[in-house]
């Protein structure tokens, strides 16, 4: 049967393959105690604020909510995330010509590309990076520019290195700093010269921003902390790492008024917003539940130091994140020296202690080397795994 080109360059993806693994484990004899400890989704155990789940609930039974919801009616909604944008960024945004209602900032990635790119146009992004922007570009037959992160220098995006004349056939870069899977929190200067670039070339600056309220270390970029963020650029956040809701599918963009005139005209064609009632939810979530995030933060940091130590103690180099919700460790020693790549180490890992990690180079070539760690269960959950981790290392 005849299938896309490129949906074959999507391949199966690392948390495809990641889940295949995990219906797949069972304890081996004499460890059936040894149950799965999935450490390999930044899918929250911490749960949203009652304020929204109680608005959703409310909501539910409007017969609005069962109906398609047209751009028209997340009204009330890009109005709220437009108050939060001020309150946040001290930035005045419009909201009906300014905002646009996203179901999860990964779908605002993916599609982006197809709303601003012409089959071959080369676009930048992060290696690694998150995979639904590389995935993105492959949708939209754009030609991906991978930029290297290297830990040497800090994870910071090096602009330098690629040429004028490769900036000039740029149309479309897509960076995002608090950044995954490095777990670097990053620097506003980096967006600062990202801007620079995308006004000296008129590219598009896509600035993926999901953990702009996760910061640990330092103070989150913003593309939106930038002046001239309307003459280059959109930004997406999302309610899924705020505030707990990822499975209800929430998400914004706020940018340059034709960028979200496209993306809105494109999406048209997809799909019907998401649901009135989840919808609720999320207003409620941005105005009456702003100490959220900053709760979040303390249970993270909690979780961050209490396992590096753990780790550490194991044996395992735990470089410090500056974010909250991963950790990103190079593989062991023993490890490298047999060879073993990113993938083997998380399935050697999972079969023999039930942890599941996420390999790096499901990030990207430039993750290779590298597993990341999300702290997805309470602190006695995440020892228990580093226990295992470091018996596992040990018997190497
Ligand atoms: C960089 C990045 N972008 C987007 C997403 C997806 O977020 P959402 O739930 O808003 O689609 C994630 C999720 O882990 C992410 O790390």
């Amino acid at each position: 049967m005849p299938i896309s080109e490129r949906v074959s360059l999507l391949g199966s993806g690392v948390f495809a393959r990641n889940d295949h693994r995990k219906l797949a484990y069972a304890p081996a004899p004499p460890d059936e105690t040894l149950g799965l400890i999935d450490l390999s989704l930044g899918s929250t155990d911490l749960p949203p604020p009652p304020v929204a789940v109680d608005a959703m609930a409310r909501a539910l039974a409007e017969p609005a909510s069962a109906a398609y919801c047209l751009h028209g009616a997340t009204r009330p909604f890009r109005e709220a995330a437009a108050a939060w944008v001020e309150r946040r960024f001290g930035v005045e945004v419009d909201p009906d010509r300014e905002v646009l209602l996203l179901i999860g900032s990964q779908e605002g990635t993916a599609h982006l590309p197809l709303a601003v790119l012409n089959p071959g146009d080369p676009a930048l992004l992060l290696d690694p990076g998150y995979p639904s922007h590389l995935g993105g570009l492959h949708l939209a037959s754009a030609t991906p520019v991978l930029l290297p992160l290297e830990a040497e220098h800090g994870w910071r995006p090096a602009f330098e290195r690629l040429p004028a004349s490769a900036w000039d056939t740029l149309k479309l870069m897509v960076l995002g700093f608090p950044h995954n899977p490095t777990a670097t929190t990053g620097e506003q200067a980096w967006l600062d010269a990202a801007v620079a670039r995308a006004l000296d070339h008129d590219v598009v600056l896509l600035h993926d921003n999901p953990y702009v309220d996760l910061a640990l270390e330092g103070t989150a970029p913003a593309l939106l902390r930038h002046s001239d963020w309307r003459r280059c650029g959109i930004e997406l956040f999302s309610l899924s790492k705020s505030w707990c809701l990822g499975g209800y599918r929430l998400a914004f963009a706020v940018g340059a008024e034709p960028l979200i005139t496209a993306l809105r005209q494109l999406k048209g064609i997809i799909d019907f917003n998401q649901s009135l009632a989840l919808q609720a939810g999320a207003i409620a979530a941005l105005e009456r539940a702003p100490q959220w995030p900053a709760q979040l933060r303390e249970v993270y940091r909690q979780r961050r130091d209490r396992l590096s130590l753990a780790l550490e103690a194991a044996g395992w180099t735990v470089p410090r994140p500056s974010m909250a919700l991963y950790l990103w460790l190079p593989l062991p020693a023993a490890a490298r020296q047999r060879g073993w790549s990113s993938e083997s180490v998380c399935a050697e890992l999972l079969t023999a202690t039930g942890v599941c990690l996420t390999p790096g180079v499901g990030f990207g070539p430039g993750g290779e080397g590298w597993l990341r760690l999300a702290l997805v269960h309470p602190v006695e959950r995440l020892e228990e795994a580093a226990t295992r981790m470091g018996r596992w290392l040990a018997s190497l």
